[in-house]
């Protein structure tokens, strides 16, 4: 009995039994995690949903794999992060996009088409900036993917901040940059919006530099809708903007996601840009993804 004693309390003093494993993973760039231990056709226990809300401030993109979501679920995970968002985009027979929509590259009878739909996708940005209120977090669900290729590019701008010379820090402190829906438009040679678009969201100056309001943290606030610098002559606004993107879409800021059937992937609107890449044969393969946005708040 003695001897079993000592080898328990001999065991006793070991190293600790391993605590639980964290849900996500980190992925292999510069930001985001993953994971494939959650059925979202579920509803969530509240340890769970608190375990992905840390991850997601933590990591800004979240990837959860071999999910099978319809629009119903999508929609009540999403709600999760915050009111969701309406859309103010047209389809071509008038129609309005539901709250959780589709990106597709089929035309109304189900084929591919070879050029994009919305061709500003391919540009760096971060949804709705110009908006009051931009997007806080966009959630896409892959439904139909192509064999090789549509992948969707990631860039994080807290760690592009960062990153910034601190003369630099100095100079972009306190600027605002413009958002403009037409401005946007020019910049990647799409259609213009019309009178009813830019009244519903007319140009709107935001921080150039914001801080995240859970983590405290600077990023960059750019891309593709910011126009000028308020205050500043257009030239020297545009040079200053174009050189902020071209440091902060480096490829030591990225991540790119090469997209698996069943992946939810989610971001953080506040703190990265996005941008789709033309990587496949788009008028041969399908690409249909469900998405859906939480709306956010007023940058500061
Ligand atoms: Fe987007």
């Amino acid at each position: 009995m003695e001897h079993l004693h000592a080898q328990t309390a001999a065991g006793h003093q070991g190293p600790p039994p391993p605590g639980p494993t964290p849900l996500f993973r980190p992925l292999s760039g510069a930001l985001g995690a993953e994971t494939d231990a959650i059925d979202l056709s579920r509803p969530l226990d509240a340890a769970t949903i608190e375990a992905v809300r840390t991850a997601f401030r933590e990591h800004h993109l979240l990837v959860i794999r071999n999910q099978s979501l319809d629009k119903e679920r999508m929609y009540r995970f999403a709600e999760l992060f915050g009111p969701i968002e309406s859309h103010m985009i047209r389809l071509a027979d008038g129609s309005k996009w539901d709250a959780v929509h589709t990106i597709t590259n089929l035309d109304a009878a189900g084929n591919p088409v070879a050029k994009p739909f919305i061709s500003s996708n391919y540009f760096w940005h971060t949804d709705k900036s110009f908006l009051a209120e931009p997007s806080l977090l966009t959630m896409l669900h892959a439904v139909e993917l192509p064999p090789n290729g549509g992948d969707t590019q990631f860039a994080d701008m807290t760690k592009a901040y960062d990153a910034l010379p601190d003369a630099t820090k100095r100079r972009i402190d306190g600027l605002k940059s413009v958002q403009s829906l037409e401005f946007m438009r020019r910049y990647t040679g799409s259609a213009p919006p019309t009178e009813d678009d830019i009244a519903a969201a007319p140009p709107i100056a935001h921080p150039l530099v914001r801080t995240h309001p859970e983590t405290g943290r600077k990023s960059l606030y750019i891309g593709m809708y910011s126009s000028h610098i308020e205050g500043m002559p257009e030239e020297d606004g545009r040079a200053l903007l174009e050189e902020l993107l071209a440091h902060a879409t480096q490829d030591r800021f990225l991540y790119t996601h090469t997209w698996q059937l069943g992946d939810l992937v989610f971001w953080d609107n506040r703190c990265l840009l996005h941008r789709a890449v033309a990587n496949f044969e788009m008028g041969k393969h399908r690409r249909v993804l469900m998405r859906i946005v939480v709306k956010g708040t007023v940058p500061s």
